[in-house]
């Protein structure tokens, strides 16, 4: 398993990860290449996203980190760093997100970030676990969303 910054060939393998999960959780959500390039390879507020590929070349996860502009729309205080995870349910708790994390992490102080936020469905529990693992903590909950933070 190797991560690295998602490119626009990217795009397809991405989506694939976010139907895989769809398939999984039964929630539905935008996810062919298309909103892929806009909502995380160009977006112009992205800061990096990365990618994880397995040792055939699939894209089993990846994660986004943008930086918080006004008017956002999880009300992130500008300037912090918002990120998103999203990993193929068929590698899930195999370590990926804790490899994508170290990179995030990286850029996100390459960038001069002081604070990533994440924006969790309540009814998440493995996110929030899993942004826990990582080492954020609450600090605001909209209703049906956990709002956690991280202080790098
Ligand atoms: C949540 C998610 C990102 C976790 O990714 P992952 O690759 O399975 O996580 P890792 O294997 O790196 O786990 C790192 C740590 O997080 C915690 N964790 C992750 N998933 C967990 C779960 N289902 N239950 C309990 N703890 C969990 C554990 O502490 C784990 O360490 P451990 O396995 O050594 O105990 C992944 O399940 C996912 O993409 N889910 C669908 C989309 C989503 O919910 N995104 C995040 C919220 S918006």
């Amino acid at each position: 398993m190797e991560t690295r910054t998602a490119s626009a060939d990217d795009a397809e393998g991405m989506g694939q990860v976010l139907r895989e999960i769809i398939e999984h959780t039964g929630r539905q959500r935008p996810h062919d290449a298309s909103f892929v390039m806009g909502r995380y390879i160009a977006d112009s507020t992205s800061i990096r996203c990365t990618v994880a590929v397995d040792g055939s070349g699939n894209i089993v996860g990846f994660q986004s980190l943008k930086k918080a502009v006004a008017g956002n729309p999880y009300d992130t205080p500008e300037g912090w760093g918002i990120i998103g995870t999203h990993i193929s349910p068929k590698v899930h708790r195999q370590g990926v997100g804790k490899l994508l994390f170290s990179a995030t992490r990286e850029a996100a102080r390459q960038a001069g970030l002081e604070k990533i936020d994440a924006y969790i469905g309540a009814d998440n529990p493995s996110g929030l676990k899993y942004y826990n693992a990582m080492g954020f903590r609450t600090y605001r909950t909209p209703e049906g969303i956990v709002q956690k933070v991280c202080d790098l």
